[in-house]
Formats: structure tokens, sequence, C-alpha cells
């Protein structure tokens, strides 16, 4: 609650001095590598059922090309349940060389939401680009470093 209120409070400054961005996933309007954190919450892996694996693959991907590591919480789809697509997206980050991690953390908004991944990419290539999906809007703010991306979009 602390959090959402910082947030509300910021918000009308934030948004006329332009630290709070509009975007939507799987593409990001900033360059590669601007960030040094991506933080997404509540937004891959809780709509595992709307959103499949290869979109969680590619958006992550986004992520990881504005963004020197990427952290994800939860791991929890809708339902409280471990998310369906988080041994495929693991599996296939791993494969393309990315480094995962899933760390438990103190926080615990879902039942059993304790667990957030962290990605990095810094030995990779950057990613020439990434499939369209969704046309929904992700709205980010972005700060000085270290930078924080979250969403803070409303439907
Ligand atoms: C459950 S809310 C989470 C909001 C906030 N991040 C939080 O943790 O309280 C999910 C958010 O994801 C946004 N969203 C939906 N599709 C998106 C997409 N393709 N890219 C970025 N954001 C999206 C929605 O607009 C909504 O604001």
């Amino acid at each position: 609650m602390a959090a959402m209120e910082d947030f509300l409070t910021d918000y009308p400054q934030g948004k006329e001095q332009k630290r709070y961005v509009d975007g939507e996933l799987p593409h990001l309007p900033f360059a590669d590598g601007e960030f040094d954190i991506a933080v997404c919450s509540h937004l891959l892996f809780l709509y595992s059922e709307q959103f499949s694996a290869d979109f969680h693959v590619v958006s992550i991907q986004e992520l990881c090309r504005i963004a020197s590591e990427v952290r994800i919480f939860p791991l929890l789809e809708l339902g409280a349940k471990t998310s369906r697509h988080l041994q495929a997206v693991t599996d296939n980050l791993s494969a393309m060389g990315y480094s995962v991690t899933v760390d438990p953390v103190p926080y615990e908004f879902q039942r059993g939401g304790n667990q957030m991944m962290k990605i990095r990419a810094s030995n990779l290539p950057l990613t020439a680009g990434v499939r369209a999906a969704s046309r929904r809007e992700w709205r980010v703010a972005r700060s000085k470093a270290p930078f924080a991306i979250g969403m803070t979009g409303e439907d």
C-alpha cells in the first residue's frame, strides 16, 4: 500500500516531467541498454492463460534489450498456481543463452507468490526484433539510475 501511495503521489509530477511513458509489450519505446533494471510486476506469468509462452519469451527478450537485468514478480498465474509457462519460458531463455534464476523474496502479495525471476543477457547479441502481440497499453515509470520500469497502466 505504501508503494501505491508513493506512486499516486508522484504520478502527476512524474507525468509532467515525462518520467512515465506509455508503452506495450512486446515492443517498448526505449533504446538498447537504456536501463540498468527492468521490473515487470503482475503481468508476465500472472496472465498465463491470456498470453502464450512465446509472448512471454519475446517480451522478456525485449526487456533484456533495454535493461541489463530483468526482474519479474510473481511467478504465479491467476488462481495462485505456478505459471503454466514457467518451465518452458525458463528452458527457452536458458537455451538462448540468457542467465535465468529464481529467488525467494520477502514480499508475498498472493499466497505462495514469493518468488522473483531474474534474467540477464549481458553476453548475448542484442535482440533484433520481436513479434507483435497484445495491443494493450503499458505505462512505464522511468527514473534516474538505477532505472526502474514497472507497469502502472489501467485497462
Ligand atoms: C494487474 S495490473 C499490474 C499493475 C502494476 N504493475 C502492479 O503490479 O500493481 C497488469 C497491467 O498490465 C497492463 N498490460 C496489459 N497488457 C500489457 C502489455 N501487452 N504490455 C504492457 N502492459 C500490459 C495492464 O494495462 C495493467 O495495467
